[in-house]
């Protein structure tokens, strides 16, 4: 049974897209060990809690980043967490907390990177004028928004749509995307050739043994 750690910062519509597909078994063999928050009143540590999950709140308010880097590293490895989900986590990781789950840490960005990375992609995309956008589930690395990617999505941007229909067409997608990218990386068949995220018929202790 693989242990996730979820962090948040919001209203957690991607964390409880995760929780629903564990209950309804899409993703196998896995549970959420522990829901993370920086912020008090984010509405996505609430749901946690009506779940009956493990949930903390870590203030990240007038901390520096490394501390606070710190006390969520140190709650998520003593909840031995296998694989970090961030869903809607509004801080920038600092490299030694990335060092510390090294290919364990997921990210859900609302725009097909690397078109339109940080804040209000969806906007961007939508004041931008492109045809197509969609979702990106991608392993994060020491730089915003721009580790291997595991799963994207694409969503059409029609013209009776505003940024908020383009944004919850995109939201629709991302919910699928983050369980199927859960289930492939649990998996553990899959090797990183440079930037590539590519699938493979074994995982990564076999391969090691021939
Ligand atoms: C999503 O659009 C996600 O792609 C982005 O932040 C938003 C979080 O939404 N990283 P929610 O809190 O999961 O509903």
């Amino acid at each position: 049974m693989k242990s996730l750690g979820i962090l948040l910062s919001g209203r957690g519509s991607n964390f409880v897209a995760i929780a629903e597909s564990i209950d309804a078994g899409r993703i196998v063999d896995a549970r959420i060990a522990l829901v993370i928050s920086n912020k008090a009143d984010s509405p996505g540590i609430d749901t946690a809690r009506q779940r009956g999950l493990n949930a903390l709140v870590i203030p990240s308010k007038g901390k520096a980043r490394e501390e606070h880097d710190r006390e969520v590293v140190a709650a998520l490895k003593t909840n031995k967490v296998d694989l970090l989900c961030l869903a809607g986590y509004m801080r920038l990781l600092s490299p030694w907390f990335v060092q510390q789950f090294p290919r364990k840490i997921l990210n859900i960005h609302p725009s097909l990177l690397p078109a339109f990375p940080g804040l209000e992609a969806q906007e961007q995309a939508f004041a931008y004028g492109v045809k197509v956008s969609g979702c990106t589930v991608h392993f994060v690395d020491e730089e915003l928004d721009h580790g291997a990617i595991v799963v994207q999505k694409t969503v059409p941007v029609l013209d009776g749509d505003d940024e908020h229909t383009l944004a919850a067409r995109i939201l629709e997608q991302e919910h699928i995307a983050y369980t199927e990218a859960i289930n492939i990386v649990l998996g553990g068949k899959f090797e990183i050739l440079g930037r590539r995220f590519v699938k493979s018929s074994q995982n990564a202790e076999v391969r090691m043994q021939k």
